[in-house]
């Protein structure tokens, strides 16, 4: 059999990410407590009721997992709604909680990378106009001061908003998060006070705190015609990757805002990433479908024969993944894998998938490309959002009815290669056998197939 190992850089972030509603359970001021009680909001009219019990004190154990299989790094988010249920009422209990739970991971040796704003707003915001309302960025620029000034000594590292597109669209044009609309020019509309809210949220950090590391982080989905002659779908595929993957990161880096019919400059975006925080999870193929008004006309599908996740919502695509890195380098900045992962209840998938993704990764690292960690999505099964609990992305398994934890194979894979700081053709064999042909292409006279083990 071949051997090899797949080195990464040392001092290399490894660790996994979270967001706050997914995980901490009894988030009654967020606006997503309401709607998840709305029928029809949730596959199968689940609640994140105690999601994981961290709130309840559960991170402690669920971060000691994390510490003692290797890891170095957390990425958590912090709730806006719990610093400021009411607008303009601080609750600093909910700061001294955070505060405790940034300290514990740090005295395990997980350096923290804080979100700011991961999906879910105080449900006071849409009385006041929500993320539409041009006034909105203004106020969460001033959570994030509140947020900042508190917890600058724990942590240096920070995520303004989590994938700001995905928000927009799932929000208002989608409708599948709170509030609920479907209307994609309001989508626009919010896309572009994100960027303003990510602007002064950079520049605030930054006043408090001016050796901080300051990101926003990108969903990036590869997207290609179904099929290569057909000139439509090439068309549609182009022009939704420049909405979906480059409108953003573009906007906050020169500060060019490129709507498709409507072009703005804003000069207070340029420049405010310090790192750029990459989502890699799939890619996709664009269907021309006339009835996709809301997605522009293109229906991604993936394609026959895809490697696909349990309830087909992700696909396997390492080489999706090189893609993205390729796109991501362009901007010349620091790169952090702020997530990665597939919904896999059995671990039948996840395996191949994260040891076939890092393989890419490494390609990268391999290049002196700056990338400066990894990080899994997630560390323990967690409320999946419209989802709900359908969707299983933990390395550890949970049943959110009595909060026990089980480790699935992934955990130990992912403990070998965090200890490892890399990847080696033994781990291959002994989790993802059915790969390791893929992974450790052997060509030439002599060359042999892989034989999982007996
Ligand atoms: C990402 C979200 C994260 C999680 C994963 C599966 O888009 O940022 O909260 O739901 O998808």
């Amino acid at each position: 059999m071949i051997r090899a190992f797949h080195t990464f850089p040392r001092g290399f972030l490894w660790g996994t990410a979270t967001a706050s509603h997914q995980v901490e359970g009894d988030n009654r001021f967020n606006d997503w407590w309401d709607w998840e009680r709305q029928p029809g909001r949730i596959a199968e009219g689940h609640h994140s009721g105690k999601a994981c019990d961290w709130w309840g004190g559960r991170w402690q154990e669920d971060l000691d997992r994390a510490a003692a299989d290797g890891q170095n790094a957390h990425r958590l988010s912090i709730e806006w709604s719990r610093l400021e249920p009411e607008p303009g009422r601080w609750d600093s209990s909910a700061l001294e909680a955070y505060r405790s739970i940034l300290q514990g991971a740090r005295a395990r040796g997980l350096s923290p990378i804080l979100t700011l704003h991961h999906f879910t707003n105080p449900a006071w915001l849409n009385g006041v106009g929500g993320w539409p309302d041009p006034a909105t960025p203004a106020r969460f620029a001033s959570y994030v001061r509140k947020a900042v000034e508190a917890l600058q000594d724990l942590v240096d590292t920070w995520i303004t908003i989590n994938e700001p597109t995905v928000y927009a669209y799932a929000a208002y044009s989608a409708g599948a998060f709170p509030p609920g609309e479907r209307n994609i020019g309001r989508a626009l509309q919010v896309m572009r006070n994100l960027i303003l809210a990510h602007a002064m949220a950079y520049h605030t950090i930054h006043e408090i705190q001016p050796q901080a590391q300051v990101g926003l982080s990108h969903n990036y989905r590869g997207m290609a015609a179904l099929h290569a002659w057909h000139p439509l779908e090439r068309f549609l595929a182009g022009f939704r990757s420049r909405v979906y993957n480059d409108l953003i990161p573009m906007a906050v880096h020169d500060g060019r805002l490129r709507f498709p019919l409507r072009r703005e400059t804003m000069p207070q975006a340029a420049r405010t990433q310090d790192f750029l925080a990459l989502n890699y999870y799939t890619c996709e193929s664009v269907a021309f479908d006339l009835r996709a008004r809301g997605e522009l006309f293109g229906r991604s599908v993936y394609p026959p024969g895809s490697d696909v996740s349990p309830t087909g919502f992700i696909a396997n695509r390492p080489e999706g993944f090189w893609q993205a890195l390729v796109w991501a380098r362009r901007f010349r900045l620091p790169i952090l894998i702020a997530e990665n992962g597939i919904e896999d209840q059995t671990d039948g998938i996840r395996p191949r998938y994260l040891a076939s993704h890092l393989r890419q990764l490494w390609r990268a690292v391999n290049f002196n490309w700056n990338v400066r960690g990894y990080l899994h999505w997630t560390l323990v099964d967690n409320f999946e959002w419209e989802r709900g609990w359908t969707q299983r992305f933990g390395l550890w398994e949970l049943d959110p009815s009595t909060q026990e934890r089980r480790r699935r194979p992934s955990a130990d894979l992912y403990a070998q290669i965090c200890k490892a700081n890399g990847l080696s053709s033994e781990m291959v064999a002994a989790f993802a056998p059915e790969a390791f042909d893929s992974l450790f292409p052997q060509r030439g006279p002599g060359a042999v197939a892989f034989e999982p083990p007996a």
